[in-house]
């Protein structure tokens, strides 16, 4: 964060420019490669697909006092199939826990079977919905494995003078069976780089293969 890694790795990603990646991936710096194959997590993400899954795209943020909310929305990608039944989920690491004094997780149970698009009820903001959970008080090292069709929403929360930033890791992975939209311009240079490093330990042969996506495409 500190040396401007995340900011560069957001320009990346909007440049209108010919896609050249950051300087270093995410996945590039030990700990963030260790935990996007760490074992248990992908046994775990193994029981719930059908299918073979590879991974789709890994951020890292560091969350301060005081961080607005982030409206309802979901994260899912279209696949060139359109098949809802392919699934896409999303490991939320919280690397410090949730204790309510940053923005807490809130979340529709049941939202994920509802063909909402991505944005469909940002205009509510992060308003209270009926039925909603929230997640506000996990242990440091939590992860919250969530179906990315979830509706979710982070909502602001009083930060007491000396809270602590909160350091957050979301990584997504897919079900095989479809081709699905990446969301980096370099996501091939980002797919070889995990190979390379060999991040899988040779043990998910998919994870990282290129065939799963379709062509990059900016969104209108
Ligand atoms: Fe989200």
């Amino acid at each position: 964060m500190d040396d401007g890694l995340r900011s560069r790795s957001i320009a990346a990603c909007s440049d209108p420019g010919p896609g050249l990646p950051p300087p270093v991936m995410e996945l590039e710096l030990p700990a963030h490669g260790e935990l996007l194959t760490h074992e248990p997590l992908l046994q775990l993400i193994a029981e719930l697909m059908d299918t073979p899954f590879a991974f789709h795209h890994l951020h890292s943020d560091r969350h301060g006092p005081g961080i607005p909310g982030k409206p309802w929305h979901h994260d899912c990608e279209s696949n060139d199939l359109d098949d809802p039944k392919l699934l896409m989920v999303h490991a939320l690491h919280y690397l410090g826990g949730l204790d309510g004094t940053i923005g807490s997780l809130t979340i529709m149970p049941g939202s994920h079977r509802e063909p909402w698009s991505k944005s469909a009820l940002a205009h509510l903001g992060t308003v209270e919905l009926p039925g909603e959970v929230v997640i506000d008080s996990l242990p440091p090292g939590s992860t919250v494995l969530v179906n990315s069709a979830l509706v979710h929403a982070r909502r602001p929360a009083p930060s007491p003078p000396g809270t602590a930033p909160r350091y957050f890791v979301d990584a997504c992975y897919c079900q095989t069976g479809a081709r699905w939209r990446p969301v980096k311009p370099y996501w091939r240079h980002m797919l070889a780089t995990a190979r390379a490093l060999g991040l899988d330990g040779g043990r998910w042969p998919e994870l990282f293969a290129e065939r799963h996506f379709t062509e990059y495409a900016r969104s209108a």
